[in-house]
């Protein structure tokens, strides 16, 4: 890690080296229902200044043990060496199964394996040329968009949503998301902010103690999900009725509806092939929507790190070979690095021990929940320098090198994020070719504080205003005057 953190001025305020806004400390030890209470309200405030300097911080909640892992050993020894002791844990799964169904985020053993096995080809690193040109298609339309809204506030998330759900919709699903959109974010909103904050219930084990349908959260779960899958019903409708193009490659949804178990040789059924669709279009495009948002965000709070993308953008060829570009934008890559770190949108893997084990010389018992945050790690006092600072050149070539266990934005292992190298690709496309004609600024006072709701969102709409590059802004006219 760098022995110096090189810092970036604000022009605007006094010209001081600032760190971007975090989640608030806790600054006494909370009972268990106040921090039954945070968690719901905001998990990132969870936890005190001593969880990011600990390599192992150890509680008790709701009479189970609970470890929270910092030590790269430890984690590595979770996500990869005894990845199979660790499943996804119940309170994951009660939570989020009503929106993702069984597809692969929530499958577990050979269901898992086989639909991994399946997707994986269809998002590997060889079809990004053909990916990288669904988003250059999807972030025209934006650039076209943004460019009627200059010089008044808008807020940029929604934005940011609409165009990734368009490129997971035509990248995946060969799907013209159009006429889903509006319909789609809003029962995603509804989802996110009515169910997906776990409630006793969801957090009890077992369930059945209390019967987890009786939990109101539960019943409106379930309402929900019998509109969400009739809405999934006519997406899926909606891509067969289209005409197939024989010399087209396969999409994801091919790759889905072809696909046959290798040891029983069947399909899968409508119920699984709709649970998948869903899975892929909800983790491929929210994630993705809050990373370019706090990629903006912090663009505009270091105009600095802004012009030196523009100014990169600008030489490389965005439009002729998008995905060979790539290398050409090492600057915009390390911000989008930097921002994954700062705010990472998967915010906490959480796990449940299956058999007893040992991690970093603690026994684990059967039922264990293992928490490891990026949230709390990205920021780890010795695993970082300057870990609250802005600093993209930590991730510039010639950096010394991360510890693989202590940057996790996409987890590690068999589990890591299947759509990563497609979620990269997606937003240094987006982040440098809407810098390189547009400047961003933030309308306000520009302190946004995250929340964690399912992913790593801000607390509030946030406006932006974009205007042209290339012309002055009011600080350097100003300065032309005075020289
Ligand atoms: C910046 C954007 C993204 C971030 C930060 C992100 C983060 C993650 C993380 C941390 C995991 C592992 C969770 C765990 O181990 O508990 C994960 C899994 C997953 N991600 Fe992503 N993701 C992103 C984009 C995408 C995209 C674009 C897709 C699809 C095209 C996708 C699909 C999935 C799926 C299906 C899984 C489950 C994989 C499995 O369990 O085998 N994600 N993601």
């Amino acid at each position: 890690m760098e022995s110096e953190s090189k810092p970036f001025f604000f022009e605007k305020k006094s010209q001081k080296t600032f760190a971007p806004p975090r989640a608030p400390l806790p600054t006494r030890l909370r009972s268990q229902l106040e921090a039954f209470m945070v968690l719901r309200r905001n998990p990132l405030e969870l936890w005190g200044a001593p969880a990011y300097a600990l390599d192992v911080a150890e509680g008790k909640f709701l009479g189970r043990q609970q470890l929270l892992l910092n030590a790269p050993d430890a984690i590595r020894h979770v996500l990869v060496s005894n990845a199979a002791n660790y499943r996804r844990n119940e309170a994951t799964r009660r939570v989020l199964a009503p929106i993702l169904g069984e597809g692969l985020f929530l499958a577990e053993g050979e269901a898992w394996r086989h639909q991994r096995r399946t997707i994986a080809p269809a998002l590997a690193p060889r079809t990004m040329p053909m990916l990288a040109r669904h988003v250059v298609a999807a972030c025209q339309n934006t650039e076209a968009q943004l460019g009627r809204l200059l010089d008044r506030p808008v807020a940029l998330l929604p934005h940011m949503q609409t165009l990734a759900l368009n490129i997971a919709g035509q990248s995946m699903f060969s799907l013209e998301m159009s006429g889903y959109g509006a319909e789609l974010r809003g029962l995603i909103m509804e989802y996110g902010m009515r169910f997906a904050q776990p409630d006793l219930f969801d957090l009890l084990r077992p369930a059945a103690a209390f019967g987890a349908a009786a939990s109101p959260a539960a019943r409106g779960r379930a309402r929900f999900r019998v509109t969400w899958l009739a809405f999934l019903d006519r997406l899926i409708a909606a891509r067969r009725e289209q005409p197939s193009h024989p010399d087209a490659p396969r999409d994801l949804f091919d790759l889905l509806d072809a696909a046959r178990d290798p040891e029983t040789g069947a399909a899968f059924t409508h119920a699984q092939l709709r649970d998948e669709v869903s899975t892929m279009i909800l983790a491929g495009h929210e994630t993705t929507a809050v990373t370019l948002f706090w990629c903006l965000y912090l663009a505009a709070l270091y105009p600095e790190a802004q012009d030196a993308i523009a100014a990169e953008a600008g030489q490389a060829d965005l439009d002729g070979d998008p995905a060979g570009s790539l290398a050409s934008l090492p600057r915009t890559r390390a911000h989008v690095d930097e921002a994954l770190r700062l705010y990472p949108p998967a915010f906490m893997l959480t796990r449940e021990a299956i058999a007893a084990d040992e991690v970093a010389g603690r026994r684990v018992a059967p039922g264990s929940v293992v928490v490891i945050s990026p949230w709390v790690l990205h920021r780890h006092r010795r695993l970082w320098t300057a870990p609250d600072s802005f600093d993209p050149s930590r991730f510039l070539p010639g950096a010394p090198a991360v510890d693989r266990f202590a940057y996790l934005p996409f987890g590690a292992g068999p589990r890591i994020c299947v759509g990563a190298t497609f979620a990269l690709t997606e937003a240094v496309l987006v982040l440098a070719r809407l810098l390189r004609v547009f400047r961003i600024g933030l309308c306000g006072s520009g302190v946004v504080l995250p929340r964690g709701i399912v992913t790593t969102q801000p607390d509030r709409e946030v406006r932006f205003l974009v205007s042209p590059r290339g012309r002055l802004t009011a600080v350097e006219k100003q300065e032309a005057v005075l020289s």
